[in-house]
């Protein structure tokens, strides 16, 4: 049994430690807002925040996760910061097909929480693990660059 502490709620988990944290949102939780792209670390579909920091849910063990505060998409929205980049996603008319975002927008929101009014070589770094089928990445730049104008 594992606890983790997901959007401010402690929820207790029948799995083994070794299990991904993305199987345990998904499957388990039922926090489908959170994608399986790759299943290898390299997409950021599974983008997740450990105690504000982004991570790959996929390649993250939940016996890491245990004890850290662990935000979803699902919970973004209790953040004034997570409602500040979702209103800039909306604003700028980012999505496409829409796959990818979640993962996009948890990397932005962590990206903007340090750092509200990033350069372009900043937002390339942050955002470079997040890939996006549809190329959406102008108007993921754009909705970044007006996030806190
Ligand atoms: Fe985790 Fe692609 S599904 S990085």
């Amino acid at each position: 049994m594992v606890t983790l502490n997901i959007n401010g709620k402690p929820r207790k988990f029948d799995l083994t430690g070794d299990v991904p944290l993305l199987w345990a949102l998904r499957d388990a939780a039922h926090l489908t807002g959170t994608k399986f792209g790759c299943g290898m670390g390299l997409c950021g579909a599974c983008t997740v925040h450990l105690d504000g920091e982004p991570v790959r849910s996929c390649q993250l063990p939940i016996s890491a996760a245990a004890g850290k505060h662990i935000t979803t998409i699902e919970g973004l929205q209790a953040t004034e910061i997570g409602r500040v980049t979702q209103k800039a996603w909306l604003d700028s008319e980012v999505v496409q097909c829409g796959y990818c975002q979640s993962g996009q927008i948890m990397s932005a929101a962590a990206l903007l929480a340090k750092t509200p009014h990033p350069t372009d070589s900043e937002i390339d770094a942050a955002m470079a693990g997040n890939i996006c089928r549809c190329g959406t990445y102008p108007r993921i730049r754009a909705a970044i660059k007006q996030a806190n104008s």
